[in-house]
């Protein structure tokens, strides 16, 4: 097989990419190991910033996110049992998020792939990118049982955190840059309206609580856990009482229950890998760069990082000019960096450390007052939370 540009993983990146390579009419093959249904189903976060929101509409695939997706003008912070709400809009000139699931975007995009775009092949497992250095960079991989080779111009690795297209760049060039922490998040799915129009991002004592939502009907929440928690461990009377009691607030507000239909526990980790090309091989979100959810910012990343390159490629090929290939890494590294301080930020905020002293408890509701009571502290939080621009 071979084609313009071979893209590894069918998650946001590599669908998106293949997507607006389509619209510009460069070819592409995407390579997927799972299947179908089991892309479509993965739960993961579902908030997009407003350049998100504006490349999917403009690549067509905005139809049913504009029907579905919610736009929300505010989150509220939670603390000491107290709330404060963050306008979004009046903080940033205008900019708010949109809750419309990864999961959804991912169909949509699926849907559109098969519908007009080129080959996108799932249960076809890349295992490994070769000559990405060379002219004529190449993928082997395996599918329906057989091995075969894709030959391209550009590989674009987006297969993620365990994906094979990273092991491809030499360990001499590579540096990674890496931070666990010690807690994880155990989320559920469940059948009841959303206790609170907005999301609430909770500090207490007892440890950090979300709570967000897919739509209307359809409530997402989120606790903080022990890393290495099991999620069987939790009953759903359990997480519904420890929910309560992190989101307890001085006024009337309840949390309202409903069958919990998912659960499972997210593991919190940032790293980036430096640099994102090497040769003819690109990486592009989870393949590069892994934020801890507290800043929604993942999908939004990765999203970046596609627009950046196809841009890149379309540039090369309208005036011979590679100077945007050549900057791909430095652009979508410093994108990347920002979001990387704020997810960090975001998350040593609103969590509790196992060994938080008393020292930084008050530290952290000091941070949160500022937050409360500072214009200039609040806004700094709203760019971010709502993005930065693109390129
Ligand atoms: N061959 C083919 N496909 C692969 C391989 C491989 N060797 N390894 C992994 N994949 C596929 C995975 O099955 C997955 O579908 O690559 C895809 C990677 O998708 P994501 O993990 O969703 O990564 P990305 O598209 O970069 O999206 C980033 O996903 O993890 C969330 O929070 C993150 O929202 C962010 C977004
Ligand atoms: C989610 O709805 O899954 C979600 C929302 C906000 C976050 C993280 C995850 O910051």
């Amino acid at each position: 097989m071979r084609t313009t540009v071979g893209i590894i993983g069918a998650g946001p990146a590599g669908l998106l990419l293949a997507r607006l390579l389509h619209e510009a009419g460069v070819e592409s093959v995407v390579l997927e190991s799972r299947d179908r249904a089991y892309v479509e189903q993965r739960q993961r976060a579902g908030i997009l910033e407003q350049g998100t929101v504006d490349v999917l509409r403009a690549a067509g695939a905005g139809e049913r996110m504009d029907r579905e997706g919610l736009r929300h003008d505010g989150i509220e912070l939670r603390f000491d049992r107290t709330r404060h709400r963050v306008d979004l809009p009046a903080l940033t000139g205008g900019s708010a998020v949109t809750v419309y699931a990864q999961t959804e975007v991912c169909k949509d995009l699926i849907a559109l792939q098969l519908k007009e775009g080129g080959p996108l092949l799932f249960g076809a497992e890349a295992l490994a990118v070769e000559d990405a250095d060379g002219g004529h960079p190449r993928v082997r991989f395996r599918h329906g049982g057989r091995e075969d080779v894709l030959h391209c111009d550009y590989v674009v690795g987006c297969d993620g955190f365990w994906g094979v297209a990273r092991r491809a760049v030499p360990a001499a060039l590579s540096r990674v840059f890496e931070r666990t922490y010690p807690y994880a998040w155990l989320g559920i799915l469940a059948d009841v309206p959303p206790s609170h129009d907005e999301l609430v991002y909770a500090r207490h004592d007892r440890g950090f609580a979300l709570l967000s939502m897919r739509s209307p009907a359809v409530s997402r929440l989120y606790l903080q856990v022990p890393e290495g928690t099991d999620a069987g461990a939790w009953s759903d009377e359990d997480v519904w009482d420890e929910l309560e009691r992190r989101l307890e607030t001085g006024d009337d507000w309840r949390l309202d229950r409903g069958p919990v239909t998912a659960k499972s526990v997210t593991p919190m980790r940032s790293f980036v890998h430096e640099p994102m090309r090497y040769g003819r091989l690109f990486l592009a979100g989870d393949a590069a760069h892994i934020v801890p959810p507290t800043g929604a910012k993942g999908l939004n990343l990765a999203v970046g990082d596609v627009v950046t390159f196809a841009r890149a490629l379309v540039h090369e090929r309208d005036t011979g000019s590679a100077d945007l290939l050549d900057a791909y890494s430095e652009t979508c590294l410093r994108r990347v960096w920002q979001a990387e301080r704020f997810s960090y930020d975001m998350t040593t905020l609103l969590h509790r450390a196992p060994d938080a002293t008393p020292f930084d408890d008050r530290v952290q509701l000091a941070r949160l007052r500022r937050i409360a009571g500072s214009r200039a502290a609040e806004t700094d939080l709203a760019e971010a939370y709502t993005g930065f621009p693109l390129g």
